[in-house]
């Protein structure tokens, strides 16, 4: 549904994006990843029609930034990652404002706005002016917003952006009704556990390149982070020598406060191998568990590889 094909954007002599190929299926709920600075905004504002890019290609429904803008326009909601200067507007007035300046027919107004309203749990806010919402309120008018045209495609710059946990719940939970309603949703942020819960497929953005792109178990697999083995052993300091002998282990440290062992592995180990090399010299294993790489993990080792190549 959103494709890009070598997309870069110069600001003057910076590469803000160098050739980047994303990849968004109908349905897709995406989180678009990255660093400050990385080229989030950058990206949404071409793929919005706001920005040129200074060379290669991006389409949206099969219709090009380039030759189509208008009619791009017309199957987008676009949520900017700053909320603009509608602040003494009330709720109603500035969901109504937007239905008109989408040329929703009068009529329909009145049920779209209450609609609307209730999928963001606003309706209680209705005659409220905006600069009295809380930022999370103001969040969701925003995602309302860019509802009332009714798009097929949903361009969201850092929905959950200065929300506490609470309010960042709530956002997730109207993303994945919208998804459920069959919306194709692209989102940026750089918290990353906001995105591993809800999102389907990811991609990693850091200085203008896309370091990885798919499922998040693509991405984990991808970057090749082995993620951890936590142990408990009869003798944890013996454990942990003989542990450093073995090629695959790259690190054994032992953790005073929680009493256990954390492995990092350089390559892929058999756990009964590992059990056995040290039931070998007399070391006996009191608990062995495996622990799957966060994606924070990833993205460090991830944005570390594009580091030293850049
Ligand atoms: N109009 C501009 N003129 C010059 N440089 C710009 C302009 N807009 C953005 N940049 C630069 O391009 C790079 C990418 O910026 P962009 O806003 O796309 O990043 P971002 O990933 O959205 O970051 P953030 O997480 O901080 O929102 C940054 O180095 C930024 O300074
Ligand atoms: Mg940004």
């Amino acid at each position: 549904m959103i494709e890009t094909k070598q997309l870069a954007k110069k600001y003057g002599n910076f590469e803000a994006l160098r050739g980047i190929d994303l990849s968004v299926g109908e349905g897709d709920l995406y989180g678009f990843i990255g660093p400050n600075g990385a080229g989030k905004t950058t990206t949404i504002r071409i793929l919005t029609t706001l920005l040129e890019p200074s060379s290669g290609e991006a389409t949206i429904g099969g219709m090009s930034v380039r030759a189509e803008p208008e009619a791009i326009r017309g199957i987008i909601g676009y949520m900017p990652d700053s909320f603009g200067v509608y602040r003494d507007m009330t709720v109603l007035e500035y969901l109504h404002f937007f239905a008109a300046a989408y040329a929703v027919p009068q009529g329909e107004r009145q049920r779209l706005v209450g609609q609307l309203l209730e999928l963001v749990e606003l309706g209680g806010k209705s005659n409220a002016t905006i600069d009295t919402l809380s930022r999370g309120m103001q969040q969701r008018l925003g995602l309302a917003r860019t509802l009332v045209h009714d798009p097929r495609v949903l361009i969201l710059d850092e929905p959950a952006s200065g929300l506490d946990p609470r309010a960042r719940i709530e956002i997730r939970e109207i993303l994945k009704e919208l998804r459920r309603m069959g919306k194709t949703i692209i989102l940026s942020s750089h918290i990353l556990a906001d995105l591993a819960e809800i999102c389907n497929r990811i991609g990693i953005l850091e200085r203008g390149q896309l370091v990885a792109q798919g499922t998040i178990d693509e991405v984990i697999t991808s970057s090749g982070e082995k993620g951890e083995i936590r142990i408990r052993t009869t003798d944890d300091a013996r454990a942990c020598v003989l542990l450093r002998e073995l090629s695959a282990v790259k690190t054994a440290e032992h953790h005073e406060a929680v009493q256990e062992i954390s492995v990092h592995l350089a390559t892929e180990i058999d756990l009964a191998d590992l059990s056995g090399h040290l039931s070998g010299r007399g070391v006996h294993l009191r608990k062995m568990e495996r622990r799957e790489p966060t994606l924070e993990q990833v993205f460090m080792k991830l944005t570390e590889v594009a580091e030293q190549t850049a």
